[in-house]
């Protein structure tokens, strides 16, 4: 079998793809020939190898310039990874590897990404259309492999947004070649068994201008920068991250004890600590940028100045989107204090929006009477979505000390038990906004996670569960992907906001 796609096995679904085709291998191999500067440098493999993991195999990595074409058909599957298309195809014809590849195909899996699935096809007419300038190896033949009969423009809406009438070149191209061009954004992928189907993202959401390939958030403040799971599943398997609340200048947090457990949830009082935008920028970001998932920076401050300069410092950088935190109750100043008002609200976001030039997502406290009014004054104020709800402020006592069991004395509760309170805080804000909802707080199941679309949220975002379920993102995946085929939903737009109040 063949699967073509854009940047490897990086969404839920082409990884779903993959388990299904790839029968009982247990060794993959990565052929990297179609980058000749990096090959097994290239930063790519190490995502690659990750997603094989992920799927239970084992990852050489393979070079055709340095080795017989022949041993490739020791592997069940073999995934051609992107580059340079020409020098992949003069590659694979000096080397003969074209019989090698064949026959995997025919037995096995053979994944084509980006360069390669473009080779694995009828020619690189395509290619020479948008980047002849490639062609440094001086290829006069452009016919590839024809071992798929389909064309595909991988990168599809990524690459239109970065070069000039992408869509109307690829329209002449179709013209004048009278054939279809199947256009492919990252994640998406065409499956020939032998026909072609076409794997595409039924999860995939849009908030505020942002493509996300699920609705799977995971929570500022609980996933890290996501390195550390990162080691457990391929960050792909997520539809963003939104990373630990960073400030203009490196911040040690709270003393300890900084978090304890509550029924139904947790209490926890880490008191922003981050190391610093520069830092996330120079140490963070470049590992973050190429896990395949989108990336949103949570923001938060002392002051409005702090806030302006750090999404100063991010508007030149690969984040998708700046998420405002003016509700973090842990800190003596800053955070919620402009949270709470409609005022506050409005003033911060004002203030924020005349220095950011991503999508602006507004996070807010629950900690208030009415969210829906917060809500309003972002909107006014410029914001282009809002999450909903950080931490409730809470509690908890020790008995025999009667000392506050937090050292911050309160602390901010989340976890499961939180999860009416937020449907209930979504819901009023969903009839008040135009702007997208993000919804958050206490989902732990892909039930919670319909309730909350349900309720009016776009996307959601989950965080404490992952303490004590660190797997739970691959669980509701699977979970919805079930409901929806179950109940015909073919698309989770059409959730969105669809309680029917008595
Ligand atoms: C340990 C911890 C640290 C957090 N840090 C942040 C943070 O830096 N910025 C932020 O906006 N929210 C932070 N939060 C709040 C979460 O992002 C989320 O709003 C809250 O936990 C409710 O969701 P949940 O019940 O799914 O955890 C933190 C939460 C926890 C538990």
């Amino acid at each position: 079998m063949i699967l073509l796609c854009s940047n490897g096995l990086s969404s839920y679904e082409l990884l779903q793809e993959a388990k299904k085709a790839m029968g009982g291998a247990g060794r993959a191999a990565l052929v990297v020939t179609a980058d000749p500067e990096y090959k097994e440098k290239n930063y790519h493999v190490e995502r690659c190898c990750q997603e094989f993991a992920y799927l239970g195999l084992e990852t050489d990595i393979f070079d055709l310039d340095a080795q017989p074409a022949g041993q490739l058909l020791q592997y069940g599957v073999v995934e051609l990874i992107g580059g340079n298309p020409y020098y992949l195809l003069d590659s694979i014809r000096r080397h003969n590897a074209g019989d090698a590849l064949r026959r995997i195909a025919g037995e096995g899996l053979l994944i084509g990404w980006s360069a390669a699935a473009m080779v694995l096809g009828p020619d690189l007419g395509l290619v020479d259309q948008y980047s002849p300038e490639m062609n440094r190896v001086g290829l006069t033949d452009l016919r590839a492999l024809g071992l798929a009969q389909v064309r595909v423009l991988p990168h599809y809406s990524r690459f239109c947004t970065r070069f000039e009438d992408f869509e109307g070149r690829c329209r002449a191209y179709e013209q004048r070649h009278g054939c279809k061009v199947i256009r492919l954004n990252d994640g998406e992928g065409v499956m020939l068994e032998p026909e072609p189907r076409m794997v595409r993202l039924p999860m995939g959401v849009n908030v505020a201008g942002v493509a996300f390939h699920n609705p799977l958030i995971a929570a500022s403040g609980t996933f890290g920068f996501g390195r550390e799971y990162g080691q457990l599943y391929p960050l792909s398997l997520l539809g963003g991250v939104s990373c630990k609340g960073i400030t203009i200048k490196e911040r040690p947090g709270n003393p300890p004890p900084r978090v304890t457990e509550a029924p139904g949830g947790m209490l926890n009082a880490v008191g922003l600590q981050n190391p610093g935008v520069d830092h996330f920028i120079r140490e963070d970001l470049p590992w973050l940028s190429k896990q395949g998932t989108r990336i949103i920076a949570n923001v938060a401050g002392n002051a409005p100045e702090d806030y302006c300069q750090t999404v100063e410092k991010l508007n030149g950088t690969c984040v998708d989107m700046v998420e405002l935190n003016i509700s973090c109750p842990n800190v003596k100043q800053g955070g919620v204090q402009f949270g709470t008002t409609a005022q506050g609200v409005e003033g911060i976001t004002k203030e924020v929006r005349k220095h950011c030039q991503k999508p602006l997502m507004v996070k807010l406290s629950p900690n208030v009477t009415d969210i829906s009014e917060m809500a309003l004054a972002a909107e006014a104020a410029g914001a282009d979505a809002v999450s909903l709800i950080n931490t409730l402020t809470g509690m908890r006592i020790d008995i025999r000390t009667h000392r506050p069991i937090i050292r911050n004395n309160t602390g901010g509760f989340s976890g499961p038990a939180l999860l009416p309170i937020a449907l209930r805080m979504v819901w009023q804000t969903a009839q008040k906004v135009k702007i997208p909802i993000v919804g958050l707080g206490g989902v732990s199941t892909w039930q919670d996670a319909v309730e909350m679309l349900l309720a009016g949220a776009t996307a959601l975002q989950i965080g404490t569960v992952l303490f004590t379920d660190p797997y739970a993102p691959q669980k509701i995946l699977e979970g919805l992907t079930r409901f929806m085929e179950e109940q015909g939903v073919q698309s989770l737009s059409q959730l969105t906001g669809g309680v029917r109040p008595w």
